[in-house]
């Protein structure tokens, strides 16, 4: 068995009908067509509508099933509230909302304009309640059960210089996804969130990795596993959060990075660079021998 290979069972997601929010690129498509191979149908959406109809009719043609691309900008309520009315027209029933939609850019925060730092607050926070709000309010109208899975990054909780609008975004998403999985569980509604450290994407290498950035900060040496993730081990994690599997997970943000956080937060984790002859030096001169 390899971490590179599919984990839950074939019809684990048989009869669900999950829209996912940035589901023509990168971690929203693998983590699509992995939910597809396992029984679903997707509404996938973003503002490319070329992008998604590409992807729709490639992920149909190797994995089978339904994948409807919708256009909408989740900064605006009204295109939201139109996609909802489109997925459920299509498909019926939406049962999971994968919130993955995201922009983000690197700069240092001083040399931000204004509209720099609202638009990525607005994709990411406003964007992600606003996909929230039409689609709790409609489960709840309906009493239909339902299931988010937010996807977020490690600096929700520690913060990060030169993305900051992106944290402090996240951080909300966070937030979001802990109260409202309190909120509205007793309307049979379950809230959780992923955050995952470096998977290799077009979108994110591209925007905060740009030119030979990624060679000089290889994301892959600050991870204690020594490397970056694979999109099946993430998209293995997420089918098993929008399934009836996890029931009773429900509040619960799950990192999936290596331990690359923790690698930066631990006081003395860097002494990762002293070579063991220093080691063995130091233990010497306390007396004992290599
Ligand atoms: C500074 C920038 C900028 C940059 C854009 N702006 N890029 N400022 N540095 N690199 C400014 C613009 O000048 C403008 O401000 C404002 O931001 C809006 O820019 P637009 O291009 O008009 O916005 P828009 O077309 O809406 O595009 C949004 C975007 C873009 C966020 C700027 O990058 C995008 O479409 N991103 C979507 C995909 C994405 O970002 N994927 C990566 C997610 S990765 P002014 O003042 O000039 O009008 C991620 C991973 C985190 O989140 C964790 C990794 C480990
Ligand atoms: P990506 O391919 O660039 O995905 C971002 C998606 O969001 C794109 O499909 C984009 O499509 C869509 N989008 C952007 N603005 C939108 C808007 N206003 N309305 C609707 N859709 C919009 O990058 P990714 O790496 O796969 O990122 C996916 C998620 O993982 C994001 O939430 C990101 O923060 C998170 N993440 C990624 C990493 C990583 O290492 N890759 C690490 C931690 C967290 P359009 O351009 O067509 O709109």
């Amino acid at each position: 068995m390899k971490f590179t290979e599919g984990m839950l069972r074939d019809d684990a997601l048989k009869g669900k009908n999950i829209l996912v929010t940035g589901g023509g690129t990168g971690l929203g498509r693998s983590m699509g067509e992995y939910f597809l191979s396992l029984g679903a149908n997707l509404v996938i959406t973003s503002r490319k509508l070329d992008v998604l109809e590409e992807t729709a009719k490639e992920m149909m043609a190797i994995k089978g099933g339904k994948v409807i691309p919708v256009a909408c900008d989740v900064r605006e309520i009204a295109q939201v509230e139109a996609m909802w009315e489109k997925a459920k027209s299509e498909l019926g029933q939406i049962h999971v909302v994968l919130n993955n939609a995201a922009g983000n850019f690197i700069s240092p925060t001083e040399r931000l304009s204004t509209n720099a730092f609202n638009t990525v607050l607005d994709i990411v926070l406003k964007g992600t309640s606003q996909v929230t709000l039409t689609a709790g309010k409609d489960w709840i109208a309906q009493k239909q059960p339902g299931n988010f899975l937010n996807i977020v990054t490690t600096y929700a909780w520690t913060g990060s210089g030169y993305v900051v609008p992106s944290a402090a975004a996240k951080a909300g998403v966070l937030a979001l996804t802990r109260s409202l999985a309190v909120e509205w569980a007793k309307y049979g509604i379950r809230s959780n969130a992923i955050a995952p450290g470096p998977f290799p994407t077009e979108g994110a290498w591209s925007r905060l990795l740009p030119g030979d950035l990624v060679k000089k900060f290889d994301p892959a040496r600050k991870v204690p596993v020594g490397r970056v993730g694979e999109h099946q081990e993430l998209a293995n994690l997420a089918a098993y959060l929008v399934s009836d599997f996890s029931a009773y997970v429900n509040g619960e943000v799950i990192t999936i990075d290596g331990g690359e956080w923790l690698k930066g937060a631990g006081e003395f984790n860097n002494l990762d660079q002293i070579p063991q002859e220093m080691w063995d030096m130091m233990e010497a001169s306390r007396g004992k021998k290599p």
